[in-house]
């Protein structure tokens, strides 16, 4: 039996018993994760009419998942790699079938221009997005496969780039840095946004390994010179000097992600106030994080994002991180042309994205820049009194 069958049932069964999302069940397999992710990816959107045939045509199928994959390869292309006994009896109790041709629509995706190896034709891309400068949306063909697989545009989701544009960077000699920066979008983007600005560096750090492998990797192809990969915990990291803009997106649940519900349970929730042990222990992190960067002497902008739609990972963290930070930093609007913003006091400055409605996933974003004045004494009394309020009150 092909390997690729054995690792992808392992990764939907991963994430059905251990409750994580895809990327993360793709990392824990420690081998090449991108055609496992790329074929589960395509899977997700039928993986339950799939199982649910499987079911009617063969009710004591000992291995839902491993015969969901099979099926899904035999139905799409008449073939199933290798051999073995859950091949024989798929071709033996299924015929091909129009079925993926009806309920698989044609896929469209976000493409963002990559600065240091730009394509030469930008006209198959078509429209620019309105908001995000070098974004584009477009259907999948031979040509833009051929485009991404020469690193000349990037496949990333819209909301995914939302945080880079939101960054106000000016022209000079400064350094930036990404705290958790692995598989690497935010840090190529902002690689790109920053050959024409600065001639400092970016310094990405990562504490997976494996992650870590895959964002060198990524930042070889894509010729971004003008990053420093680093393979550590941020937490404990020494940071480098002049450093003035910073892109904290730490781990976190992750419920931004449509196809991570997909494969949890089959439908799609947006639950902005739950709050669990995991959400408590994930928002503890990023709370961590965020302190660390207000803390980098003479920082001057940090941009905070989450993939999640939880407020306690959201609008909670930079709440009661600025509660304590509030004197020297505060929130700018992100993204102002965006129309639908986070929740509650200084919503109206963030960005929130609605994976239901938004035809992007889940996600949300803070931009917090340096204070340039010192606050005047009535100002100080003021905001004192509102985040003094703050630190008492629970966000759940
Ligand atoms: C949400 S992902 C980052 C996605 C990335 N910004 C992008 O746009 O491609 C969070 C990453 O942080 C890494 N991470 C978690 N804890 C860390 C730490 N203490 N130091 C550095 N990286 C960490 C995780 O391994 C994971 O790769």
């Amino acid at each position: 039996m092909s390997q690729i069958y054995k690792d992808g049932a392992k990764v939907l069964k991963l994430i059905k018993t251990k409750n994580i999302g895809l990327k993360g069940a793709c990392f824990k397999l420690k081998r090449n994760v991108r055609p496992i992710y790329a074929l589960i990816n395509k899977i997700l959107p039928v993986r339950k009419k799939l199982e649910n045939e499987i079911q009617k045509k063969w009710k004591d199928c000992e291995d839902i998942e491993l015969a969901s994959l099979m099926l899904f390869d035999y139905w799409k292309s008449g073939k199933i790699s290798g051999g073995g006994a859950v091949k024989h009896k798929i071709m033996e109790k299924f015929k091909p079938s129009k079925f993926l041709a009806k309920n698989l629509k044609k896929q469209k995706r976000w493409v963002i221009i990559n600065q240091f190896k730009k394509p030469k034709n930008t006209k198959i891309l078509g429209k620019q997005d309105e908001i995000i400068p070098d974004l584009y949306c477009i259907e999948d063909s031979a040509e833009i496969a051929k485009m991404i697989k020469n690193s000349e545009i990037i496949s990333q989701e819209k909301a995914s780039c939302m945080p880079v544009a939101s960054l106000r960077l000016k022209k000079g000699n400064w350094n930036a840095i990404d705290a958790c920066a692995a598989p690497g979008n935010k840090t190529l983007q902002l690689a790109g946004r920053m050959k024409k600005l600065s001639t400092g560096k970016i310094y990405a750090y990562e504490l997976n390994p494996n992650r870590f492998g895959l964002l060198r990797r990524r930042i070889k192809e894509y010729r971004a010179d003008n990053v420093k990969a680093i393979n550590g915990d941020y937490l404990k990291a020494e940071i480098p000097k002049n450093v003035k803009v910073a892109i904290v997106d730490p781990s976190c649940s992750g419920s931004g992600i449509i196809s991570h519900q997909l494969i949890d349970n089959g439908k799609i929730t947006v639950q902005p106030d739950l709050v669990t042990e995991r959400l408590k222990s994930l928002s503890y992190f990023q709370e961590k994080v965020l302190t660390k960067t207000l803390n980098i002497p003479g920082i001057q902008q940090v941009l905070y994002s989450t993939c999640s739609v939880h407020k306690i990972e959201d609008e909670n963290v930079v709440h009661n991180v600025l509660s304590s930070f509030w004197r020297k930093f505060k929130l700018v609007k992100a993204l102002p042309k965006w129309k639908r913003r986070g929740f509650g006091d200084y919503g109206e400055l963030m960005v929130r994205v609605n994976p239901l409605e938004d035809k992007t996933q889940g996600f949300f974003v803070a931009l917090i820049k340096r204070r340039s004045l010192r606050l005047g004494h009535h100002i100080i009394k003021r905001t004192h009194r509102y985040w003094s309020k703050k630190k008492h009150i629970k966000f759940n």
